[in-house]
């Protein structure tokens, strides 16, 4: 950032355009990347994993309980040509995803996106939240991603090149209502700005952008004293489906975003317009 006319007068010269296709197709192709992604086993992360491994990528699932993740992994293999293997990951254990992200990339050779996906949720008032709750959902949500973008970062550093995508949430943007849930509302807050903050202190060699769904039918959807506030408010009268965010994050994962970094994208419904 130029501080004074004299700073921002200096003649820079432009980094080189990127070597990437120009037909728009080709520029989705993820043949020879390698992805992993975090909450891999179903819902927003699988559709995640599903849309890559569709494009040609080879994908790392990380699971926590579920393992599901295994057997979910052989049959994208099989049904795409592609390698994908599942890796049992608590994302709250720094220790734990420092050795994840090394066995990826020993399995793969090398890490060219990582989606940090996994997250839960303890939908109270805080006044009626523990502190045992408060820590578990900051432990998760927030911690977790720290882990997950300082260790996949730094295999970004040492390749030269790398790309994060943060799974955060329209609760990063608003104050959900009907049922109060401040401290899951701001984890995402908190992770969406440490994306953004990534995207520049990583501009010499990866991309960072943010996804923030609105109500998906997932586990972590609606629960029943949501879902009729969420039809309401969704513009489109629903929640999404998961295979509606597939495009998303096959756009950010793939060169088709190569000039976007540091962006917050709200996929929900129109939830978020009035
Ligand atoms: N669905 C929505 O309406 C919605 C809206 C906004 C944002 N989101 C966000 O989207 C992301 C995915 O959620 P989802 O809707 O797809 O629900 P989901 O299917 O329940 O996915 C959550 C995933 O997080 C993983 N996870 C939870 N705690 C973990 C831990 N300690 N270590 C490692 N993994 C852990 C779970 O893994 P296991 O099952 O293997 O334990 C699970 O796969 C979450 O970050 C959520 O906050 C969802």
């Amino acid at each position: 950032m130029s501080m004074t006319i004299e700073d921002c007068a200096a003649a820079r010269q432009p980094r080189p355009f990127p070597d990437t296709p120009t037909n728009v197709l080709e520029q989705f192709k993820m043949k020879g990347k390698v992805v992993a992604i975090t909450g891999a086993s179903e819902g927003i992360g699988f559709a995640a994993a599903e849309a890559v491994a569709e494009a040609g990528a080879d994908v790392a699932l990380w699971y926590n309980t579920n393992d599901v993740a295994i057997a979910k992994a052989e049959q994208l293999a099989k049904a795409h040509g592609i390698r994908a293997k599942a890796y049992r990951c608590e994302v709250s254990n720094h220790e734990a995803v420092r050795k994840t992200v090394e066995a990826v990339v020993g399995d793969f050779g090398r890490l060219d996106v990582f989606v940090a996906n996994a997250g839960m949720a303890i939908s109270k008032p805080l006044l009626e939240t523990s502190i045992d709750e408060y820590r578990k959902q900051m432990e998760v949500n927030l911690d977790g991603v720290v882990y997950c973008a300082k260790y996949a970062g730094e295999v970004f550093k040492r390749q030269g090149s790398g790309n994060l995508i943060i799974t955060s949430s329209m609760s990063a943007h608003i104050v959900n209502v009907p049922v109060d849930q401040p401290v899951y509302n701001s984890t995402k807050a908190a992770v969406t700005h440490l994306g953004k903050s990534l995207a520049r202190e990583w501009r010499e060699f990866a991309r960072v952008n943010i996804v923030s769904p609105g109500f998906f039918d997932t586990k972590m959807g609606a629960s029943p004293r949501c879902l009729n506030e969420a039809y309401r408010m969704s513009a489109l009268g629903r929640q999404g489906h998961t295979k509606e965010i597939k495009g998303l994050y096959l756009y950010l994962a793939s060169d088709a975003s190569s000039y976007q970094t540091g962006s917050d994208t709200l996929i929900d419904g129109g939830y978020t317009l009035p």
